[in-house]
Parts: structure tokens; C-alpha cells; sequence
């Protein structure tokens, strides 16, 4: 069987996507409301449920700098692990990446940056700075066996510094591959991509890491992150990121708002008869569930569709 699949509408799409969510880390990292170690591990575990088989549960930060992942540690504790499932963290530096250990994730996950200006506002340090701090992190993860993603935000644009050039961003994801990060995934922390925009960064990337070793990270600002996706499938990305019930957003860009939801880029999956192994029920079910604990509707067009049916 091959790989990819021809319809008369796509040239060549996958014929399976992993889909890794990231709403209990991205979704919530932004949000106001503390939500309880509790509700995040119910949330977590019913995604489980629902045959999401990539969680990004939560992120060892500063809390003073992101307050909502302060209970990463009793969410790791507490989840109830299934087997087929990796429960990965967001880790800055050592401090973070031995808190993870500690909590026995599966993964972690090192973030840069492709332009200077958010790498200052999100982590306090340059690019440079910050590629020197992953090192440790790489070895230490290295010596236990531990894979780690690398993210490069702002790759299409930046709050603080307008257009990212293509190259740059190749730069920067060449860096983290090199590192040993087992996959980047590329970030429009913005949402400011289309597809010609995004097209047209990952050729460049793809130039310096090898496709199959690229995800693609959208956010919706400018509601672009579904035609984002479609144009990224086509250039070869079997890996897409989202945030359950459209959650999301970092609190050092201003502006951005939530990640594609899950629910839609499942619904769209579906559709182009691309497999990925998630119920769509239970999916929206976990969607109600965390918005309703936010007080909010979801930020997903398909699973407002579906309440009104
Ligand atoms: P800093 O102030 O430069 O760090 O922050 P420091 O080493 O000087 O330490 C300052 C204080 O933070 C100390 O505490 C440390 O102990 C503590 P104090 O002595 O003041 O009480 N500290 C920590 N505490 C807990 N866990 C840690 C940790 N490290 C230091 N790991 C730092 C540097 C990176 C820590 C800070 O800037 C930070 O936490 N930033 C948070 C960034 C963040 O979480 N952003 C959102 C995630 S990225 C994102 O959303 C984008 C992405 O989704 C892709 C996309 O959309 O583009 C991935
Ligand atoms: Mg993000």
C-alpha cells in the first residue's frame, strides 16, 4: 500500500495524519480561569479515550510566567496512563526538563523561535541563548531515553517584528534537528500564514530538515489554519497540531488567538478519507467538557454545528 493517496481534488495528500493535541498545554496555557489539576486530567484522559494517541499534557515553565501550567506536576501524577499514548511536556531549560523526568513524560518539548524579538518576550533570551540552553536538555534526554520535539515559533510572522523570511526559519529548524529533536514542528504563533505563505516556508524548511520530520502548528487568528493544513498535507506533512475545542494562544503574542481546533481539522480529515484513529464523538464530547469547565462555548465551528443538529 502506498503512502499517499490521488483524488481529482488533491494531487497527493497522506492517507494518515497523527494528530497531536496540544489543548491541555496550548489550549490552556492562555487562559484566565485556573483550571483544577482535576479537569485537566479528565480532559487529558478523555482525549485518551478518544484515540488522541499524542497529548502534550502540560509544560514545566515558570509559573510566575505562565500561571496556568503551575500544576503540570499533579496533572502528570494523576492522569491515568494508557499505554499507546505518549504524554509529552514542554521543557525551557534543565529546571524544567528535570521537573518532567521527575513526572516520568513520555516526551518533552523544547521551543524556539524564528525571530529574536518573541524569542526575548517568550523565554527571555535570544536565539542563540537559547539554542545553548536546549543543549543540556538534548544530552540529558539522550542519556535517558527521552525523544525530544522541537518547536520553532513565528514562522510565517511575528508580533513583534512583521514578516519572518523563510530562510530563517530553515536556519533555526535545521538547528534543532541537528540537536537531535526527532521532529520540529513549525509554528504560525499568529495565525498570519495562507497557503501561499506557508507553502512557500515549508519548501525552504524542507530544503534543511527532511519532510517526513516536519508538523506544521497552527493558529487561527486570521482564519487561514484549515487551508493552512490542506496546503501543508500536500507538500508531504503527515503531523498536524491542535487544540482541543480551538483553545489556545500564547500570552507573549499579542493578538494571537486559539489553535485550529481539533474538532474541525478531524472533521476535515474525515472528509479527504484520512485516516488518524480519533472518535469524533468522543472528541467533541471532550471539547464540551473543557469549555464548559471555561464557561465558554467552543471556539469550533464543527462542534457548534453538531450541538445545533
Ligand atoms: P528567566 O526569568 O530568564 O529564568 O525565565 P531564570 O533562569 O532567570 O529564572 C527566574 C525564575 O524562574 C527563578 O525563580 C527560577 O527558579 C524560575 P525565582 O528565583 O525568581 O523564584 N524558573 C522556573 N520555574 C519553574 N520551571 C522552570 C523554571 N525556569 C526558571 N522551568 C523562562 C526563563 C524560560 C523560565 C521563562 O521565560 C518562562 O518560563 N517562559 C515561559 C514561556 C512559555 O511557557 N511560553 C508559552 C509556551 S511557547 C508557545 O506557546 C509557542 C508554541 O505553542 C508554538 C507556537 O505556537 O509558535 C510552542
Ligand atoms: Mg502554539
Amino acid at each position: 500500500m502506498t503512502d499517499t493517496h490521488s483524488s481529482m481534488f488533491a494531487p497527493s495528500l497522506p492517507s494518515s495524519v497523527k494528530v497531536v493535541e496540544v489543548g491541555p498545554r496550548d489550549g490552556l496555557q492562555n487562559e484566565k480561569v485556573q483550571i483544577s489539576a482535576e479537569d485537566k486530567i479528565a480532559l487529558i484522559e478523555m482525549l485518551a479515550d478518544a484515540g488522541v494517541t499524542y497529548i502534550e499534557s502540560g509544560s514545566f515553565v515558570s509559573p510566575k510566567w505562565v500561571p496556568q501550567m503551575a500544576t503540570s506536576t499533579d496533572v502528570f501524577n494523576g492522569i491515568k496512563r494508557k499505554e499507546n499514548v505518549t504524554y509529552a511536556a514542554l521543557t525551557p531549560n534543565m529546571k524544567g526538563f528535570e521537573a518532567a523526568v521527575a513526572v516520568h513524560a513520555d516526551e518533552v518539548a523544547i521551543f524556539g523561535a524564528a525571530s529574536e524579538a518573541f524569542s526575548q518576550k517568550n523565554i527571555n533570551c535570544s536565539i542563540d541563548e537559547s539554542l545553548q540552553r536546549f543543549e543540556p536538555i538534548m544530552q540529558a534526554a539522550k542519556a535517558a531515553n527521552i525523544p525530544v520535539r522541537g518547536y520553532v515559533s513565528c514562522v510565517v510572522g511575528c508580533p513583534y517584528e512583521g514578516d519572518i523570511a523563510p530562510e530563517q526559519v530553515a536556519m533555526v529548524a535545521e538547528k534543532l534537528y541537528k540537536m537531535g529533536c526527532y521532529e520540529i514542528s513549525l509554528g504560525d504563533t499568529i495565525g498570519v500564514g495562507t497557503p501561499a505563505s506557508v507553502t512557500r516556508m515549508l519548501q525552504e524548511v524542507s530544503t534543511k530538515v527532511p519532510v517526513e520530520k516536519l508538523a506544521v502548528h497552527f493558529h487561527d487568528t486570521y482564519g487561514q489554519a484549515l487551508s493552512n493544513i490542506y496546503a501543508a498535507l500536500q507538500t508531504g506533512i503527515k503531523v498536524v497540531d491542535s487544540a482541543i475545542a480551538g483553545l489556545g494562544g500564547c500570552p507573549y503574542a499579542k493578538g494571537a488567538s486559539g489553535n485550529v481546533a481539533t474538532e474541525d481539522v478531524l472533521y476535515m480529515l474525515n472528509g479527504l478519507g484520512i485516516t488518524t484513529g480519533i472518535d469524533f464523538n468522543k472528541l467533541l464530547a471532550a471539547g464540551w467538557f473543557i469549555s464548559d469547565k471555561l464557561d465558554k462555548a467552543p471556539i469550533s465551528k464543527v462542534s457548534l454545528a453538531y450541538r445545533t443538529k
